[in-house]
This record gives structure tokens, C-alpha cells and sequence, in this order.
């Protein structure tokens, strides 16, 4: 059994069509054969200024949105980060191994601190990859499911293990990025050349997955296509339907070539109804099962608690090696 970890921010409080097709959905086909660990990542959120009240409750919404994705807790192990200590202390240890210059030519870094400005850019959101890099080592993982904008995190990942297995002694495992290129990155619905995310120029392009799905079949409706009218996938010159096409195969399970023939002779307008319907025959039992967990705090509370100890036996112990590798005194 391969070792599987992940992680998701609870920052918007609603996942969105491109987390759930670019992870979500991997992370609940990998628990089945596989020895999988997925977390909420509460110490990630708060790179950027969260309101304390918002927090606590979307990162509930957040578990309960993983539950209601197919996450079993019987066949996974789901926690919330804060809950397990190791991972700010491994992460302490490894900011003291990445170079100033490295991290600073992490993209998503550049255009995120681009966006805010220096003044509101923290030490944190700077220093937000060493913890993913943390996050990843103290599982030691095989695989990690994520889509294509994590990329180069995981490649900082390789090299920091790499850099402490050289320094001191083999001790972690080089994991290796799951990304299943089709779902790898979803894109905006009202500009297909961005990625689908919650920071969107326009919240038409964003399907967020609580949303009334009346509304989000309204976003369908008017999604970005191009002035051509034959349903065709083309990345480049048919961003917009390709995307959209995507998106369908992803959902009814249909390859893109069924898709394409299927829609002959048809107009983007067939295409863009079915995928609502088929967006909404998924999305309305996962909001009611959602909002099954929300409704029952205990038990979610009862997960939480056991994902935590179970993930905290695993961590404890890589963290009692590296202390130990890296020279500290042990407490006697
Ligand atoms: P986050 O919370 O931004 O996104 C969660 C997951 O959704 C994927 N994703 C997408 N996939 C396809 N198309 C899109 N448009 C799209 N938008 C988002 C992301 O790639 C991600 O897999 N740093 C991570 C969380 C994290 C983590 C980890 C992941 C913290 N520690 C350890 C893996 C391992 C993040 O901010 O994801």
C-alpha cells in the first residue's frame, strides 16, 4: 500500500469545480487501495488575514464538504492540520534548509505578493511552501494527489527531502506529484485562459460547489466560448468549449471523442445545457450530504478527534527522527 497525502485551504468556506476535479475527486479513488491521509490546512489559511469566527466555521464547512465528496473516515485518515503539532515544528526545520532565493522563486508566491502588495504580504505567505513541504515529509508520502498550480511546491518538496537525506541520513521519502492531466487545471468559465480559483477577476467564472445550483447552471449557460460554432477540442484555438468539454468527460465518464461525436451537428448551446444538468444531477446530493455533517457537530467532531491521533502517531515519529538527526537534545 502506497503512502497518499494531501491537503485543501478552508478559506472560502465553498470548494470550487476546480478543487474538486483536480483533487477532491482523486483523493476519494485513492483511499480505496491506499494508505491516505487528507487534511484542512487552517495553518496555510492564514498566510492571509482571516477574520477568527469565519475561519473556525468554513474550516467545519470544509471537512463536512470532504465528507460529503465520499471521504470515508473508515478508509482515510482525515484531520485538521492545527490538531498535529509536528507539522509548524518540521516546518521550522525546514525553512533552515531552504535558501532565501529558492523560495522566493516560488510562482505562486510572485503573484500572489505581486497582487497584495509588500506591505501586506507576510513572512508567512512567504515561507508557505516550506510548510507544504512539512505537511508532505511527515507522512512520509509516495504520492500526492494535487492539480497542475502545485506543481512546483512538490519539486521544492523533492529537493528539501533530498537536501536532508544528503546532509544527515536517509530519512525521508521523494514524493511523487499525482496529477491526472485531464483534470489537472479547470479553467475560469469567463476566461479560459486562467485557472478556475476563488480570487477570479468575475465570480461568473467561478463555480463554487455550495452555490444554489440554479445559479451555477446560469454560469454554464453563459460560459466564455468563441465565435466558431462546432463543438471541437482545440486547448488553444477552443479554450473556452475545450474546457467545457473537459469538464463533461470528467463528470458523465465519457471520453472526449464520445463527446465531440455526440454534439455533431449540434451547437455549444446543447452542450452547455447538458453539462448543467449533469452538474447538477452530482451536486445536489453532495450539498445534502454536506449539509448532513454540518448538521450533526459531534460527529464531525468525533472525526476530527480520531484523525488527529491517527495522524499524530505517524508524525510524531518522523519528527522524533529528524529532531534526533539534526543534532537536538533529546528530553530525557
Ligand atoms: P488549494 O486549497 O488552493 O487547492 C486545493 C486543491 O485544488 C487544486 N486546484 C485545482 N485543480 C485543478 N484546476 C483548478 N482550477 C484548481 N484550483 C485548485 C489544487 O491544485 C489543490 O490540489 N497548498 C495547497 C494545499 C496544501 C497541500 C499540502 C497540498 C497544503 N499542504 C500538502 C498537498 C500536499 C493549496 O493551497 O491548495
Amino acid at each position: 500500500r502506497l503512502r497518499v497525502l494531501s491537503g485543501i485551504q478552508p478559506t472560502s468556506g465553498s470548494f470550487h469545480l476546480g478543487n474538486y476535479l483536480g483533487a477532491v475527486r482523486q483523493w476519494v479513488d485513492l483511499q480505496e487501495t491506499n494508505d491516505a491521509f487528507y487534511m484542512v490546512v487552517d495553518l496555510h489559511a492564514i498566510t492571509v488575514a482571516q477574520d477568527p469566527a469565519q475561519l473556525r466555521e468554513n474550516t467545519r464547512i470544509s471537512v463536512a464538504q470532504l465528507l460529503g465528496a465520499g471521504l470515508d473516515p473508515e478508509r482515510c485518515t482525515l484531520f485538521v492540520q492545527s490538531h498535529v503539532p509536528e507539522h509548524a515544528q518540521l516546518a521550522w526545520v525546514m525553512n533552515c534548509l531552504t535558501g532565501f532565493g529558492e523560495a522566493a522563486r516560488m510562482t505562486q508566491f510572485k503573484d500572489k505578493s505581486a497582487k497584495q502588495g509588500t506591505d501586506s504580504t507576510t513572512v508567512g505567505l512567504f515561507t508557505y511552501p516550506v510548510l507544504m513541504v512539512a505537511d508532505v515529509l511527515l507522512y512520509q508520502a509516495d504520492a500526492v494527489p494535487v492539480g497542475e498550480d502545485q506543481r512546483q511546491h512538490l519539486e521544492l518538496t523533492r529537493d528539501l527531502a533530498e537536501r536532508f537525506n544528503s546532509r544527515y541520513q536517509p530519512t525521508f521519502t521523494l514524493p511523487k506529484p499525482y496529477i491526472p492531466k485531464a483534470t489537472a487545471k479547470i479553467m475560469d468559465l469567463q476566461d479560459p485562459t486562467a485557472k478556475m480559483s476563488k480570487s477570479a477577476a468575475s465570480p461568473k467564472g467561478l463555480i463554487s460547489l455550495l452555490d444554489d445550483p440554479k445559479l451555477s447552471a446560469k454560469k454554464f449557460k453563459s460560459a466564455v466560448t468563441d465565435t466558431d460554432t462546432v463543438v471541437s477540442y482545440d486547448e488553444e484555438k477552443k479554450a473556452g468549449v475545450s474546457n467545457l468539454l473537459r469538464i463533461h468527460s470528467a463528470l458523465s465518464g465519457q471520453s472526449i471523442e464520445q463527446l465531440v461525436a455526440h454534439f455533431e451537428g449540434k451547437m455549444y448551446g446543447a452542450l452547455k445545457t447538458e453539462l448543467a444538468e449533469l452538474y447538477a444531477e452530482w451536486v445536489v446530493p453532495f450539498q445534502q450530504r454536506t449539509q448532513a455533517y454540518l448538521d450533526d457537530p459531534a460527529e464531525l467532531d468525533r472525526v476530527l478527534a480520531l484523525g488527529a491521533e491517527k495522524a499524530r502517531e505517524v508524525a510524531s515519529v518522523t519528527l522524533a527522527t529528524v529532531f534526533d538527526r539534526v543534532g537536538f537534545l533529546l528530553p530525557a
